[in-house]
């Protein structure tokens, strides 16, 4: 039976899929990895890939949910059928089931800030040691998996509403008040003596720190935080009516994520500047240096309480996501499976994801391949599954289907122009793949 739901407006999409994209990528990894890399060149090469690769995968990924309205397995089993294509999108949905997995380990993390901040513990002590503080937190079994525990019951909640009832609607809250209290953190960072050093590393590009790795990490980054590759797009996209423009509707989608990302590195480089910090912190950034900031400023508590909201807020909007499609491939549009295999997927994810919650504490001397499981989940996912999905994605709507069917379905609820058309089909069918074939090469080491 099939009884799919529909998003109710274009906005409630538009929303919902930039709350997919703007979650942890952008506002966690974003500044320690630009932190880490050089800055100023790490964002441009950022925004370049996220307008000539990112955002035209992205528009291909609509158009194969809006042309099929179906899930990511499906979509590819009506357009080609009989042919191994399908298994790109359970490659998706295995990549998505896996990243869930330790994103809400660190979405746990967040809550359990959020309660130590709410309950005076986190500004307690003005010597406190954050390293040590979040270093104990993360490696308390008990604390990670309830916190992780928690999270998920919350995705849970929400993704088994439904569409319109679960997603849209809670979307439609928090992203606004996403904007709003990155607004007021933005003001706060930017008047602090000191805080043009911290812009300026981030807008003003270094050259010579220009690699082959920093051009890679950028466009994985592109790739995480638009959420491509992974066919979590095909979902979302398969709720929309005809009428929704697409390529406005992915420019919306990659402004808003490249604006936020901006709006992140605006609030924590000009503190951790200001107030004599280093940006290279890595992944602590937001857990170990933020936190050391607002320690320092008036009313740093309520800021950085401000700061873990919208946290929590990006990462459960782009936890809907994962689960979504998780739980679309198994239900295959039938409403009326939707409870129980949303419940059933949750808990699944939340199994799965113990080992990674449990990797900077019990499990740190496991490794696989080098790696703690966490990172290792991290890299297979993020590295390799999906540059492999996206790139597939490309080459299935380049040289699979017809030009002109693709044509057709995009220009239904726009007025693209063919010229505009046809630079984006470019992009796709041969940019995007070269350039994931070329970083992909990189990564195992061929060109340096
Ligand atoms: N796009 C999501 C993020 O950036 C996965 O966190």
């Amino acid at each position: 039976m099939n009884n799919q739901e529909q998003w109710s407006s274009k906005i409630g999409f538009i929303l919902a899929a930039a709350g997919s994209a703007i979650g942890l990528g952008a506002i966690w990894k974003f500044p320690y990895m630009a932190g880490t890399n050089g800055g100023g060149v790490f964002f441009l090469l950022f925004i370049l890939f996220t307008i000539l690769i990112g955002t035209p995968i992205l528009l291909a990924e609509f158009y194969l949910g809006r042309r099929t309205q179906k899930d990511a397995v499906s979509a590819f089993k009506v357009l080609a059928p009989n042919t191994a294509w399908p298994l790109v999108g359970i490659l998706g949905v295995i990549c998505a089931f896996i990243i869930l997995s330790f994103y809400s380990v660190v979405g746990g993390w967040i809550l359990s800030y959020i309660y130590r901040n709410a309950t005076g513990q986190l500004f307690a002590d003005s010597a406190i040691s954050y390293e040590d503080l979040f270093g104990q937190i993360i490696a308390s079994p008990a604390e990670v998996l309830l916190a992780q525990g928690v999270f998920m019951i919350i995705t849970i909640l929400v993704v088994r509403g439904g569409i319109q009832n679960g997603i849209e609607k809670a979307s439609t809250y928090m992203m606004p008040a996403l904007f709003i209290l990155f607004m007021v953190l933005v003001v706060r960072s930017l008047t602090l003596d000191g805080a043009m050093e911290g812009v300026e590393f981030l807008l003003k590009p270094d050259w010579s720190l220009l690699t082959a790795k920093t051009s890679l990490l950028a466009l994985g980054q592109a790739f995480f935080t638009l959420s491509i590759g992974v066919s979590i797009m095909i979902t979302y996209a398969s709720y929309l009516g005809k009428e929704v423009n697409l390529p406005s509707s992915a420019l919306s989608v990659a402004g808003m994520n490249i604006f936020i990302s901006l709006l992140a590195g605006l609030v924590i480089f000009p503190a951790v500047f200001a107030l004599g910090f280093e940006p290279n912190a890595g992944a602590g950034l937001v857990f170990v240096v933020l936190p050391a900031v607002f320690n320092e400023i008036a009313f740093g508590s309520v800021f950085f309480f401000v700061f873990l909201l919208l946290l929590l807020f990006a990462t459960l909007t782009s936890a809907f996501s994962i689960l979504e499609i998780v739980v679309a491939a198994l239900t295959k549009g039938d409403s009326d499976k939707r409870k129980r295999y949303t419940w059933i997927a949750g808990i699944l994810i939340f199994i799965t994801g113990i080992p990674s919650a449990l990797s900077f504490g019990v499990f740190s001397h496991i490794q696989v391949f080098g790696k703690s499981i966490f990172d290792f989940a991290d890299f297979i996912t993020n590295s390799i599954g999906m540059p492999l999905g996206a790139l597939f994605i490309s080459l299935f709507v380049g040289f699979r289907m017809k030009k002109s069917d693709v044509y057709q379905e995009i220009s239904q609820g726009s007025s693209i122009a063919s010229k505009l058309f046809n630079i984006w089909y470019f992009l796709v069918k041969y940019l995007a793949p070269a350039a994931i074939i070329l970083i992909f090469l990189q990564s195992f080491g061929l060109f340096e």
